[in-house]
């Protein structure tokens, strides 16, 4: 496995990088935290102005220790997550109070003070006390996903370890703030989450997420916790007790291209079309739930039969499927989409089970 080169990240950084960003400027502990913390779910452009007007009001942690906290609050409206106010506030004051105005220069007490997180502990040391801080903020996490193409959740214990360990082996002991600033850069400016620029990126060359074809499926999105349901009702109309009528899907979109059984939003729909066809409905089936990256789809199966004079019935984009194809029968080719293929394969044993008991009889 390669691994990461923080020469190439750095030598991108200093033709291609951002250096004039207002927290880039005098990199003191305070100003750099106060720009970590609002940069934590915000954008950077957003944040420029809220910067400047805040350092013009709280130039040092001793005047943001003892400000009032409605006046901390009423710069930071539009801002969002005001949680972050009140904490920067909060770790002003025990700054102040406990540690004579001085940012403690080590990740366990940075990392013990409201609102500073390991990442945002790891990118203070380093851009602003030349320490060799590590940070996994959400653009390394990128960039690191798609590097190693790690194809589980950023979220899971053991995929966060995973990262923490590759992004500590990452970090180079020289230009420490450099690296920090420069991995910030790369996955905000090129490795970004949707069309990344791959062609300008320094790590080309050894991504595996790149060499694989997977930069738009990595990094993993978090699994949604309930999934929205759909419904739709699947016709398994057969004639002759031998074969199922199927349409073909539009060759974009679910499925698109594949043959599958007609389908109806509701019953009623079902209903008319099998008057229109002059078929009988047998029966429904328990419902089958098949389950899509972003929604379930709930599946009722109808089961109808068509009589001997629609038999020769045909139109483009739909084919009768035999229930038992002989192995030289070229509709046994036809793609067909998992639920559908199981549904057949019932509808054959149902049919087989229905021979049976008439031939005991
Ligand atoms: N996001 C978090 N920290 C940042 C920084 N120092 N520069 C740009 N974006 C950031």
């Amino acid at each position: 496995m390669n691994t990461l080169d923080p020469a190439a990240v750095l030598q991108w950084f200093d033709q291609h990088g951002r250096h004039d960003l207002p927290w880039q400027r005098e990199t003191t502990p305070y100003r750099v935290w106060v720009s970590e913390i609002m940069l934590q779910q915000t954008q950077v452009t957003t944040v420029i102005p809220y910067y400047q007007r805040f350092m013009q009001h709280f130039p040092d942690v001793e005047v943001l220790a003892t400000a009032p906290i409605d006046q901390v609050l009423h710069l930071w409206t539009g801002l969002g997550y005001y949680a972050r106010a009140r904490n920067l506030h909060k770790t002003a004051q025990i700054v102040n109070d406990h540690y004579h105005g001085i940012f403690p220069p080590s990740l366990e007490q940075l990392g013990g003070l409201p609102g500073i997180g390991r990442s945002t502990a790891g990118a203070i040391l380093a851009l602003s006390m030349g320490q060799r801080g590590v940070i996994l903020d959400g653009n390394v996490k990128r960039v690191l996903c798609r590097y190693y193409a790690i194809n589980s959740w950023s979220g899971e214990m053991a995929t966060q370890k995973k990262l923490w360990h590759l992004a500590d082996q990452a970090t180079p002991h020289d230009r420490v703030a450099s690296y920090t600033q420069a991995m910030m850069d790369l996955g905000a400016t090129v490795c970004t989450r949707s069309k990344p620029a791959c062609t300008r990126c320094p790590l080309a060359d050894s991504c595996k997420a790149l060499l694989l074809d997977l930069t738009k499926s990595l990094p993993v999105s978090k699994p949604r916790k309930t999934l929205p349901v759909r419904q739709t009702f699947m016709l398994i109309c057969e004639q002759d007790n031998s074969e199922v009528l199927l349409e073909q899907r539009p060759a974009s979109g679910l499925w698109g291209g594949l043959w599958s059984l007609p389908e109806f939003s509701a019953f009623d729909e079902v209903q008319t079309w099998l008057e229109h066809k002059g078929a009988s409905f047998k029966s429904c089936w328990p419902v089958v739930r098949h389950t899509f990256s972003h929604f379930h789809l709930d599946i009722t199966p109808v089961v109808a039969t068509l009589s001997r004079p629609q038999i020769s019935e045909q139109t483009a984009g739909t084919c009768w499927y035999p229930l038992t194809p002989s192995s030289d029968d070229t509709r046994i080719n036809l793609g067909l989409s998992a639920p559908v293929k199981k549904l057949l394969q019932r509808m054959a044993a149902h049919q087989e089970n229905h021979h049976d008991s008439y031939r005991l009889l």
